[in-house]
């Protein structure tokens, strides 16, 4: 039994999409989330920066007597997870975008992943694509303007749409079946993707996945949380509070959003 807090950070506020899948599988765990919204978007900086920041959350997180990080940014997971891992003594989840589960199920064999330019370039992206690439063709998009939109809090509209029909159109022109969604801010976009796209093209996030892990990694060392108390989950964020808590307001959880400098 162990009721220290899981850490979850991300450049902004995607990491919510992870943060309720998590909550859901895992109803008694309290939860400090981090939205480092202030250097949002991470996907256009360069490697050393996103370690750099990605080690300043890390530390906030451990200061706060977290038991386990969940790195709730496929951008923060390709370039600073393996530091973190040898660096910090405590469990890290990672996330990374699905391309084993849609190469598996796809029948055109092909399959588009849409995701940050710092995912897209990374060593640990190139080595995870060319292990499922067997016969499958990978076609690859940064989704260049949409954390940003996100961050605001645009999550429909002409200018998402826009922006996504670029981005789909020549995946679709393709053959695309499965589109992995890269980016921990993209699943809120399912609604209008699922307008653009074709009713046969699946979408994959890595959601349930990373929530799955989660639980494995805290049975297997001994710390999940097995008191039945209303847990606690507590949001900072280094820029206006006002999206984020629109995104994580809950009646039935204690949830708490607030500013903070860090
Ligand atoms: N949500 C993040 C990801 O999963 C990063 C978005 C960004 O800051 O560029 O990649």
């Amino acid at each position: 039994m162990d009721n220290r807090p899981i850490g979850i950070f991300d450049s902004g506020i995607g990491g919510t999409s992870i943060w309720r899948e998590i909550q859901a599988l895992l109803p008694n765990e309290n939860i400090i989330y981090l939205a480092d919204s202030i250097n949002a978007p991470y996907g256009e900086r360069p490697k050393e920066e996103i370690l750099k920041l990605s080690i300043k959350n890390t530390e906030y997180l451990l200061a706060q007597n977290c038991k386990l990080v969940v790195v709730a940014c496929n951008t923060a997971t390709t370039n600073a997870i393996d530091y973190l891992r040898t660096n910090y003594a405590i469990p890290f989840i990672g996330i990374e975008p699905a391309i084993k589960p849609a190469a598996l199920q796809s029948k055109s064999k092909i399959i588009g992943v849409l995701a940050t330019k710092g995912t897209l370039s990374s060593s640990l992206f190139h080595s995870t694509a060319e292990n499922h690439a067997n016969g499958i063709k990978i076609i690859e998009r940064v989704g260049k303007g949409l954390v940003p939109l996100i961050e605001s809090g645009e999550l429909k509209g002409e200018k998402i749409k826009t922006l996504l029909l670029g981005f789909l159109n020549p995946m679709l022109k393709e053959g695309m079946d499965y589109l992995v969604l890269g980016c921990t801010h993209y699943p809120y976009l399912i609604p209008v993707l699922k307008e653009i796209l074709p009713t046969d093209v699946k979408i994959i996030d890595s959601g349930e996945a990373v929530a799955r892990q989660t639980k494995s990694v805290l049975e297997k060392n001994g710390i999940l949380n097995t008191l039945n108390f209303k847990s606690k989950h507590q949001f900072f964020t280094n820029a206006e509070e006002e999206v984020l808590e629109n995104m994580v307001q809950n009646e039935d959880m204690m949830v708490s959003v607030s500013y903070l400098d860090f």
